[in-house]
């Protein structure tokens, strides 16, 4: 029973039948746009890796909410850039941080959009590491261990004041162990029992993320990310560190990056059943932007192979610096 009875082509005749046997779409209810905010007064200044994205300041900031809104985007991802770094990262968990301004004037504006809230110190501490640090010099090198669990603390505050400005998700992404646990107790304890956790569960030390760290001024001072984030060899691993997560009361899982990690989306769809976000990082949207300016693909093409390819993968979220973009598509197509 195969060709001739077995005819494939039969299915993708015309634009009516292949829509008809589609197994994945991507909506805009999908996606979460990345912003980042940073101090000063009247900024709007392009990020020159990563060309399309803007640094915006708290007065700037509405411009880019409302374009965000108006397409049906139904959440952003916060990064705040703070005016002034210490070694413990205090600009993180002030009262009056970038990232709680920015939610709380996001809030009062655009209530329905769902505000996400990264929780990290790289952003605000002076060494670029996602926790406390313990230096000491080794060969006349500046060197550091970072402190797990002395920096749960400080996350844990950082999570309970971006709640308390009124963040409706908090996405851990410092890679410290029992940060979820460490975090939901936190939360719990303040008040904020009903605020999701989306962790970071699965976070690669990679080098995608680089216009990133230009983009957020967040890069490691000594050192490198390796004794907190994960080796892309593994998979495996991936999989214990998800059901710590699980474990420790986590809302929804995040693998990160995407591109070059897809068979983890999978294996955690398949493990697990809780909502499973990809991160479509920084990299990942430089290099697509950098050839699509040279004329050597085709931009929309591109973003929606990827973009659904993630989806097909177990991806039920997509963070991505496209999403904008993304809904324009999206709408046009209609
Ligand atoms: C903070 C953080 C990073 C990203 C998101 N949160 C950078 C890092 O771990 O170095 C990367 C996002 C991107 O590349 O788009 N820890």
């Amino acid at each position: 029973m195969n060709f001739p009875i077995v005819r494939h082509r039969r299915l993708r005749q015309s634009a009516a039948i292949r829509g008809m046997v589609r197994e994945t779409v991507l909506t805009v209810d999908d996606l979460i746009q990345p912003i980042f905010v940073t101090y000063g007064k009247g900024v709007k200044n392009e990020i020159s890796s990563m060309p399309g994205v803007f640094h915006f300041s708290l007065d700037t900031l509405e411009e880019e909410v409302k374009e965000i809104v108006d397409l049906g985007i139904p959440a952003v991802l916060l990064f705040g850039i703070p005016e002034t770094k210490d070694s413990v990262g205090t600009s993180a968990y002030a009262e009056d941080g970038i990232v709680q301004e920015a939610t709380r004037i996001i809030k009062s504006r655009y209530p329905d959009l769902l505000v996400v809230a990264d929780t990290c110190l790289c952003e605000f501490t002076d060494h670029g590491h996602c926790g406390m640090v313990h230096t000491f010099e080794r060969d006349g090198h500046v060197c550091g261990d970072v402190m797990n669990d002395e920096s749960l603390e400080l996350l844990v505050k950082t999570a309970v004041s971006q709640a308390r400005a009124g963040a409706d998700i908090i996405a851990p992404s410092n890679m410290m162990d029992g940060f979820v646990q460490a975090i939901r107790a936190g939360l719990d304890e303040a008040g904020y029992s009903h605020v999701p956790i989306m962790s970071y569960s699965v976070k690669y030390a990679s080098s995608f993320y680089g216009p990133f760290r230009e983009a957020a001024d967040s890069a490691p001072q000594f050192g490198d990310r390796k004794t907190y984030q994960m080796d892309p060899a593994n998979a495996r691993e991936a999989l214990r560190e998800a059901e710590s997560d699980v474990l420790e009361g986590a809302d929804m899982l995040m693998v990160k990056p995407a591109l070059a990690f897809m068979d983890i989306l999978r294996m955690l769809r398949d493990q697990f059943d809780l909502p499973l976000v990809a991160y479509n990082v920084s990299g990942e949207y430089s290099m697509v932007k950098a050839a699509a300016q040279q004329g050597w693909i085709n931009e929309r093409a591109i973003v929606t192979e990827m973009l659904l390819g993630m989806k097909r993968a177990g991806a039920d979220i997509i963070i991505t610096y496209f999403a904008k973009d993304m809904a324009r598509w999206l709408r046009e197509k209609q």
